[in-house]
């Protein structure tokens, strides 16, 4: 049994409307001078890029861009971007500007720097980045990845048709800036799944086995359930409900902007301490196998995994019901937990997304590779509250084809 658990972060939070406008200072305490800005194509087009290089034009520091990042990044794209890093002179700081893939990527750029080698030799297992990386502001341009507070960078290993998570405590930005005025143009497909993916963070570190459960020596990034973690969920997981549909639906709207953002900050926070656990594990291969974006995976996974969780997390489910409005006063428990992932297969529809993974091209072919595989990403599926086999895994996505 494991006695202590730790809570890490960012250094530095810096959260609201117009925050942009502090990225000078942010710098000015690093002490940066010359900057390396990785974002993507969608983003500059926003218009968002040409005005921080500007703002930081006019501030006298010399910005290099890098702006070919390309969604749900695959490895050889980190290479490719390293190599452009590697042919600038004298970088003191990145900054990661746009959705996770945009973060991720930055992170790994600062990771190569720092230490050198291929993103795949950091891989095996948790924690395998000898010391700090090179000072990482990351900007959000989504709200949903939490990335900007996190310890992993995910990459999509092509050859091997899975998505894996490079994990360690030195990928954590030193600075999250957070301005939810960067996020009112998000196209409502890329709101819901990024949205939704705020949530599965959220209610994958709430319902994770408890930390004292853990079976694993060591250090871990991914502790388990911890107070800390449930605090920040439970924040999260209500902000969702309240706030996703309105963001989906109304993009302009930016109270739900901010709260969204909010939403993903925190579950970040939490998931990063807690870990996330079988929906997240199950994506992995599925991102391999298919194009779908990494949220619309997770949050087509969740009403499923929370049915196959809620015998051993009966009140924490029904506390799920009740922060989406479920009143469980004359409910069971079990009940009431049944309550919950119809409340996540309801907002599901709600903002549009798929429900079953027949919708995003998985076929029954693929579900025996799928739960086999699954088992092996350790550092989740030992954090899932309920023990998974293959035949349960089997079980959870025949019911999700
Ligand atoms: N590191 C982590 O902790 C973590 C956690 C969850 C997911 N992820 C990873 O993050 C990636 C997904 O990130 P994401 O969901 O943020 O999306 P994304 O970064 O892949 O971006 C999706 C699209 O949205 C566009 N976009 C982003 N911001 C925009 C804006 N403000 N206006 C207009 N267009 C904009 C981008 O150009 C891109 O085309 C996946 O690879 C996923 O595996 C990482
Ligand atoms: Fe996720």
């Amino acid at each position: 049994m494991r006695n202590t658990w730790e809570f890490l972060s960012t250094q530095k939070i810096v959260f609201g409307n117009g925050s942009i406008q502090k990225l000078d200072k942010v710098l000015q305490q690093l002490k940066a001078k010359n900057v390396l800005l990785i974002t993507d194509p969608g983003i500059k087009q926003a218009g968002i890029v040409d005005r921080i290089t500007d703002m930081l034009a006019e501030a006298g520091y010399k910005v290099v861009v890098y702006d070919q990042v390309v969604p749900e990044p695959p490895v050889d794209s980190a290479v490719e971007c390293y190599e452009f890093a590697k042919e600038q002179m004298d970088t003191d700081a990145i900054i990661g500007l746009g959705g996770g893939s945009s973060i991720d990527m930055a992170k790994l750029v600062a990771l190569l720097t720092a230490h050198g080698g291929h993103p795949m030799d950091y891989a095996s297992g948790e924690s395998q980045v000898p010391g700090p990386v090179t000072p990482l502001i990351a900007i959000p341009t989504t709200a949903g990845t939490g990335s900007e507070v996190t310890s992993v960078a995910v990459v999509t290993d092509v050859a091997n048709n899975l998505k894996l998570g490079i994990s360690d405590n030195h990928l954590r930005p030193l600075v999250a800036l957070l301005d939810p005025e960067l996020t009112v143009g998000l196209p409502a497909y890329v709101t819901a799944c990024s949205g939704i993916d705020a949530l599965s963070h959220a209610i994958e570190s709430y319902t994770a086995k408890p930390y004292a459960y853990i079976q694993a020596e060591g250090e871990l990034v991914f502790q388990g359930a911890i107070p800390i973690a449930d605090a920040l969920a439970v924040q999260a997981i209500e902000l969702v409900a309240d706030n996703l549909v309105l963001a989906v639906q109304q993009g302009s709207n930016l109270e739900a902007r901010s709260n969204m953002m909010l939403a993903s900050l925190l579950a970040g926070m939490a998931f990063s301490n807690a870990g996330n656990a079988a929906a997240h594990a199950l994506a992995y291969p599925i991102g391999g196998l298919v194009k779908s974006p990494h949220g619309e995976v997770t949050g087509l996974l969740m009403p499923y995994v929370m049915d196959f969780n809620a015998s051993v997390q009966l009140d924490k489910m029904e506390k799920i019901a009740q922060l989406f409005d479920v009143n469980t006063a004359e409910l069971s428990k079990e009940e009431a937990a049944t309550a919950a992932s119809q409340a996540v297969l309801g907002l599901l529809k709600k903002i549009g997304l798929p429900t079953k993974l027949s919708e995003i091209g998985i076929k029954e072919e693929n579900i025996e590779h799928i739960a086999k595989t699954t088992l092996t990403i350790d550092r989740l599926i030992r954090n899932n509250p309920r023990v998974s086999t293959v035949d349960n895994l089997k079980e959870l996505l025949y019911k999700a084809l």
